[in-house]
Parts: C-alpha cells; structure tokens; sequence
C-alpha cells in the first residue's frame, strides 16, 4: 500500500466482533502507522477485548460509552470507522458527516430501513463525500477475478447468474441468538444482515440496475420445540447431537470472545428468516437467482456462484483458490488460479482494511462501494421481503437522481 509518513488518528464506533476482527486486527500489521484514539461503545466486555486487541498503540484511546458523547468530545481525526448493531448505522454516519469527518468506513448494511439509507446517501451526495461501505467480498481475489473475466468479454454478455449463501453453525449461531441480529427492527432481517454483501454482488457483475424482485422463503429449521429447554445448559436432551449446543467444544471455540446468550437457538426469541430465495430481474436483461440457507457445513458450503454468458460459463466457489471458466466456441475450460491471503472474507478483509488506511490518509480518493452501492443492494433486500410478506414481485424505481423507491 501507499503510506505516509503520518501517524493516522482514527475514531472507532462500535467495538464488537466486526471492529476488532476486520480493522484492528490488521492495523497492528501495516505498513501505514494508525492509531485508535478514540471507542465508542457501551459493552465494557468488548470495550476490554478491543483494547487487548490495540496492545501496540503507544497510547490508550479514550473510551466513551455512547457514540453522541464521543462525536461531541472527538477533533482531528484522519478517519472514523462505524461498526455497530445495523440500526445504529445511520445516526453515527449522519453525525460524522455533521461534525465534518470526511473519511467514514461504515459497515453494511447501509442502514436498517429505505428511509435512514435515504438520508445517508443524501447528506452524502450533498457534502461530496464517497463512504466507504464493508463490501468485503468485492475486494475478494475469487470476486474480483470473476469480475476480470466478464469485463474481458470471454463468456460474452450476461446472462444469468446463480449463486448461494451456504452459512456455517458459527456465523448461523451469532444471527439466532446473538443480541441483536435475531429481530428484524435491530438488524433489517438476515437476508439484510446476511447477503446485502451477495445482493451488491449480482448488481456489480450484472452491471445493470435491479428493477425487479420477488422471494419466497421464512422459518423452517429454527422453530421452537416444546422438548427442549430454555437453555443449553438446562438438561438438553440433545446435547449430545447439537451443533449449536453451548457446551460443545467446536461450538465454543468457534464463539471465542464473542457473547453469546445461552439460550437454545431453536427455542430463542427472533423473527428472521432461515432460509429464502430471490429473484431478481435487471434493466439489461440479466436475471439472477439467490438463495440463503443457514445452518449448513462441509464441501462446497459458503458462496457458490454460476454464471452463464451468451458464449461461455463461470463457476466456482469462494473457499477453491480458482474460478474456472469454460468457452462455448472453442470448448476450452481454463482454471484461473488465485493467491488468496489468508484473512476471512476470502481474502477481502485485510484488502478491505488497507483500503481504508489508503482512504483514511489520502493516497487514495474513492473507496471500492460506496453509499450508492449500499443502497442498491439494500432496497433489493427490502424489496425481497416485502415480496415475501405479500405474496407478489415488487418493482424497483428510480424516480430522480440517486432515488430509489420500492412499488
Ligand atoms: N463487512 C463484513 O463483512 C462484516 C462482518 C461482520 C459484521 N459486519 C457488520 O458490522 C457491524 C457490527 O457487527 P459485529 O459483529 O461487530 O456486532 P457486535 O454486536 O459484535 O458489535 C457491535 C458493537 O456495537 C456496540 N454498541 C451498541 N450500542 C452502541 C452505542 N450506542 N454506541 C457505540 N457502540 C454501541 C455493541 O456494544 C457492540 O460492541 C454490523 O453492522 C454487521 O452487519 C460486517
């Protein structure tokens, strides 16, 4: 990357798994000198791990409980990163925006509902600021490479494209009974919480506007039942047989730091999908099927990803250190090998978090998503819902300049 000389001073909101697993963690390797010299967060638990986690600063931030005491007191900072809960995404971004702060990595989903992503992207678009968005996965080497492939014009225009979200008993633990991902007013709903990263996918390969959508899907492995207790801990007669039982060594080592409450995951309190589809049609004509499933493990879980071209294929998947792509005209299948790093995200979150240092210190002026790409991907998710709960396909308009409405 390209660093300065600077020691950049940097403002963190939310100091959860996300903040210390996709930014502090590679801020303690880079090449660019960065230091945290501010927290924002109510959990003394994460507040603590957090800290551990910056053991190489020369100095301590200064911890505030509430990010609006913290916006108050902060100045002179190079960059502010917004990690926390989804609902608490757009009165961070707006007040950052207010007290000047030009540099905001805010995570996704933009926000939880169309009206607080609206107002982002508006105060944005009025400041002339370019937010960057946490759309790890674009920056991955599997997705970037698919996006070479279908700029160089080898499997001709687009066509369809399928692709799957296979999620594993970690990530499938923390949305079920995790503090807030479980209720749709704090998350948006999984396929918000989930695959808005999936969703601004399609839209990046599709290359088109998504105009529109219809879903199906809801709660079918995840239901309560009368057999099992409240708690793991409380005599689970299958303990034995639970990945998700809390007692479990794989189960925990997974957690690590994170909290996790000790409820049962089939008898825990949510209202969020399991599973869904989605369908998406988009003004060039691509078509694209999605589908989520939690719950899942083994070979070829994770992202899955088919696309079909007027003269060829491209497929793989994000765990295989190669997209494969096949030639209708010469027949010829060619394995395109990737150097993957070894950070989550297929590789996307140390890319991710140098980025922002680049951002963060100006020797780099736009990010890779923006707040626009947010929005995009979040109205699709809206609008799968809303197909879902009312039984219909729902249009996606564009009714003025940067607007979005769903009908
Ligand atoms: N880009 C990615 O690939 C990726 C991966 C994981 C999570 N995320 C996103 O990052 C965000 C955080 O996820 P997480 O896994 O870290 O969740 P988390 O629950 O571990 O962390 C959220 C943190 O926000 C804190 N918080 C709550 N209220 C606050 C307030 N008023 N002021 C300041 N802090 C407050 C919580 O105490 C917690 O420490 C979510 O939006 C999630 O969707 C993105």
């Amino acid at each position: 990357m390209t660093e300065t000389d600077k020691t950049l001073r940097i403002g963190l909101i939310g100091a959860g798994g996300r903040a210390v697993g996709g930014y502090i963690r590679y801020f303690k390797q880079a090449s660019q000198s960065v230091e945290v010299v501010a927290i924002a967060d109510p959990s003394e638990h994460n507040v603590k791990v957090c800290l551990e986690a910056l053991n190489f600063q020369s100095s301590q931030p200064t911890i505030y409980s509430d990010w609006k005491e913290m916006l108050g007191a902060v100045s002179d900072l190079d960059g502010m990163i917004i990690a926390t809960p989804n609902f608490l995404h757009h009165g961070p971004a707006m007040v950052s925006l207010d007290k000047g702060i030009r540099v905001l990595s805010l995570e996704k989903p933009l926000a939880a509902t169309p009206k607080d992503c609206r107002s982002v992207v508006r105060k944005a678009e009025e400041l002339g600021v370019s937010i960057q968005l946490g759309f790890t996965f674009r920056l991955s080497p599997f997705f970037a490479k698919v996006k070479d492939l279908l700029t160089s014009g080898d499997i001709g225009n687009v066509v369809s494209i399928q692709m799957d979200e296979l999620v594993g008993p970690r990530t499938t633990s923390v949305l079920f009974r995790g503090p807030w991902r479980r209720f749709t007013a704090l998350s948006g709903g999984s396929l918000l919480e989930k695959s808005c990263h999936d969703l601004d996918l399609l839209t990046w390969m599709a290359d088109s506007r998504p105009v529109r959508v219809s879903s199906f899907g809801g709660t079918a492995i995840f239901r309560p039942n009368t057999f099992l207790p409240e708690k793991c801990n409380d005599k689970c007669p299958i303990s034995d047989s639970c990945v998700y039982f809390l007692g479990n060594d794989a189960m925990v080592n997974n957690i690590g730091s994170l909290k996790m409450d000790e409820c049962c995951i089939y008898n825990s309190r949510k209202d969020i999908a399991d599973h869904q589809s989605v369908q998406i049609q988009y003004e060039n004509g691509v078509v694209c099927n999605f589908m989520l499933n939690f719950n899942t493990a083994g070979h070829h879980s994770g992202k899955n990803l088919h696309i079909v071209g007027t003269r060829g294929r491209i497929w793989g998947n994000i765990h295989d250190k190669e997209v494969i792509s096949h030639n209708m005209e010469t027949g010829k299948v060619t394995e395109h090998t990737l150097e993957v790093n070894n950070s989550p995200h297929g590789g996307g979150n140390i890319l991710h978090a140098e980025e922002f240092l680049r951002l963060a210190a100006g020797t780099q002026e736009k990010p890779m998503s923006s707040e626009y790409d947010a929005f995009v991907s979040a109205m699709i998710c809206f609008a799968a819902d809303r197909s879902r709960a009312e039984k219909r396909q729902v249009s996606i308009q564009y009714p003025g300049f940067k607007d979005i409405e769903l009908v």
